[in-house]
């Protein structure tokens, strides 16, 4: 039970009681007692009930700078703020606040509360105006709430912003130029609002941005070059907009940048290497999806995607990006449609999507280098040629789809050895011959491979006539693999969850003969 006896303590100055386990009731205005406080943090404790009378407003010590009330069931705007006077760090996120947040609030915030540095009113359900970010404010933070209306001018004072996070609102008009000029902001995070017109800001340079989020809204016209300034830009987010430009190749100098979606989108044209000696160093996520791109596959940035090249076996645990205090950086990717959104995005998440576009030529043998790839998504484009055994060597991939292009030949034996792959589409190619069995082969049903007519073999329906001159795949397999039967029953084994899950393991292990040797025990 929550131990009342700590409002004897009149003289405290910090009560710091976060994630508890405390249970009972809590009558909020007993804080009025302690004169001195000024530090009070109470979110987050699922079993207790605080009492709020959220209308009174005379609760808490007046002095109080920081108050921390995330995860604590407030449903009205609390009133008991309006009495404090230098208050510094406010959390009431993840209640359910509802309604228009009061003017007195937007009043405190930009003429009394001087020392304010960090507001959080995010996931809430806020509606009516943005509050104006105060001159002096580090972190603004009102992402999931309903507000309408514009960003108000009134934001470029607050040059010293480190995040800015009004994410999954309905904001509307256009975005000011200023946010890029805010030397120490980090974040901007502005997706899923109805923003419009276009981005041509002037980033400056020597900019501290690290992630750029303005995906799903309506944005139109080209990209500015300027972008090229934010040297330290690691998350690069234009998905779902109007966007209307060529291949963006002046930012491949970027050597921090690991995340570039311009997804669903109006970007056409060639994608070619502008020059840099290693383009995009650190990319993992490659989304260039639902455009109108032609030419053929970018070969010369796929082979320098070094990010994407090495197993880091030496991962001790799993890292997500961002500074998770402040900001977890997401991201949607298209993993076996409909939409995944990666909440926090794992630093050894690496995927390339180019589906929907008008790219044609051959597969680049190069991909077969991408070593860490987890998804490969090139469907929906003019690829022709075969697919090359260098694919046998995507040893983590996860998914592979190169559905609806002009693909021939055989499919290589070599991709028997994709041990995680859990979704294959090879359906609406010109593809021939056996299908080869083993490892996750005997786990896809055959609307992977539909709409190739000259297809034969488990799982389709038509067998392949013996007479025909086809390889002996099946004891070619067995030598190859070293398995032999045993593989067959790896790929019954990992469906596509497990399958996943063990990729992710093998990662943490740094093993992946530990696969090999957890299957035999369990055969044994
Ligand atoms: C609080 O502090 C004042 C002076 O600083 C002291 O006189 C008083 O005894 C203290 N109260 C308690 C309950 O410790
Ligand atoms: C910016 O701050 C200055 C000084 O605090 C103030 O005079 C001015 O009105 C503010 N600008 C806007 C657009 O609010
Ligand atoms: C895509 O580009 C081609 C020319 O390369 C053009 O004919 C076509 O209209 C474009 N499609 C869209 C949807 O913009
Ligand atoms: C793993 O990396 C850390 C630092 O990055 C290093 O100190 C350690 O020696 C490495 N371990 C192995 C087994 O390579
Ligand atoms: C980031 O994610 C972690 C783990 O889910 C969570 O504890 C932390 O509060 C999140 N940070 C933010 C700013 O949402
Ligand atoms: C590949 O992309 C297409 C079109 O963007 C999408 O419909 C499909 O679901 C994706 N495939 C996978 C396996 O995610
Ligand atoms: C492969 O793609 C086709 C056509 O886009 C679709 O009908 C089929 O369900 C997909 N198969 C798998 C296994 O995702
Ligand atoms: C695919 O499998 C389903 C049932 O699993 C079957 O009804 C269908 O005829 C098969 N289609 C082909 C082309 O083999």
């Amino acid at each position: 039970n929550f131990p009342n006896s700590i409002f004897e303590l009149q003289n405290l100055t910090s009560l710091r009681l976060s994630s508890t386990d405390l249970s009972g009731r809590l009558d909020f205005h007993q804080f009025a007692k302690f004169k001195n406080l000024k530090y009070l943090d109470l979110s987050q404790n699922s079993l207790l009930s605080i009492n709020f009378d959220s209308t009174a407003d005379y609760f808490l010590p007046p002095n109080l700078k920081y108050l921390n009330l995330s995860s604590c069931n407030i449903n009205s705007f609390p009133k008991f703020l309006a009495p404090l006077e230098d208050l510094v760090a406010l959390d009431l996120s993840h209640n359910s606040i509802c309604g228009s947040i009061p003017q007195w609030f937007h009043e405190k915030l930009l003429h009394s509360w001087n020392n304010i540095s960090y507001i959080n009113l995010s996931f809430n359900k806020l509606q009516g105006d943005l509050p104006i970010p105060p001159n002096g404010i580090q972190y603004f933070l009102v992402s999931n709430n309903e507000l309408t209306g514009n960003i108000p001018s009134a934001i470029c004072n607050a040059s010293s912003l480190n995040i800015l996070n009004l994410a999954h609102n309905n904001l509307t008009g256009q975005i000011l130029q200023c946010l890029a000029t805010f030397p120490s902001l980090l974040a901007l995070d502005l997706q899923m609002n109805n923003l419009y017109g276009n981005i041509l800001w002037n980033f400056s340079k020597g900019n501290a941005l690290e992630t750029i989020k303005l995906n799903s809204n309506q944005l139109d016209g080209p990209l500015p070059r300027s972008l090229a300034h934010c040297t330290n830009l690691e998350v690069l987010d234009l998905a779902d907009n109007n966007i209307e430009d060529t291949f963006p190749h002046w930012l491949e100098s970027l050597q921090e940048l690991q995340v570039l979606s311009l997804r669903s989108n109006k970007f056409h044209g060639v994608i070619t290497c502008f020059g840099a000696k290693h383009p995009f160093p650190r990319l993992r996520i490659f989304d260039v999806s639902n455009n109108n791109f032609s030419g053929p596959l970018p070969a010369s940035y796929i082979k320098n995607f070094r990010g994407m090249v090495s197993v880091n076996d030496n991962q001790t645990g799993l890292k997500y990006m961002g500074n998770q205090d402040f900001y977890n950086d997401s991201v949607v990717v298209v993993m076996k449609s409909p939409y995944m959104k990666l909440d926090r995005i794992l630093t050894i998440f690496t995927t390339i999507d180019l589906s929907n576009n008008m790219f044609e030529g051959e597969l680049p043998k190069v991909i077969g280098q991408l070593h860490s790839l987890k998804g490969l998504n090139l469907s929906h484009n003019a690829i022709t040629g075969t697919i090359p055994r260098s694919f046998g060597n995507l040893r983590n991939l996860e998914w592979l789809d190169l559905s609806w292009n002009r693909l021939k030949g055989e499919i290589p034996v070599a991709l028997i050895n994709l041990n995680f792959l859990a979704v294959l589409n090879l359906s609406q190619n010109r593809l021939e011959g056996i299908i080869p069995t083993g490892g996750q082969f005997n786990t896809f049903g055959n609307d992977s491979y539909g709409g190739n007519p000259m297809l034969c073999g488990f799982p389709l329906s038509k067998s392949c006539n013996k007479d025909e001159d086809w390889p002996p795949h099946s004891t070619y397999l067995h030598e190859e693999s070293g398995f032999g039967w045993k593989a067959v029953a790896v790929g019954y084994a990992c469906g596509l969850v497990f399958g996943m899950l063990l990729g992710y393991n093998v990662f943490m292990t740094g093993k992946p003969q530990w696969l090999a040797r957890l299957v035999e025990g369990v055969l044994n």
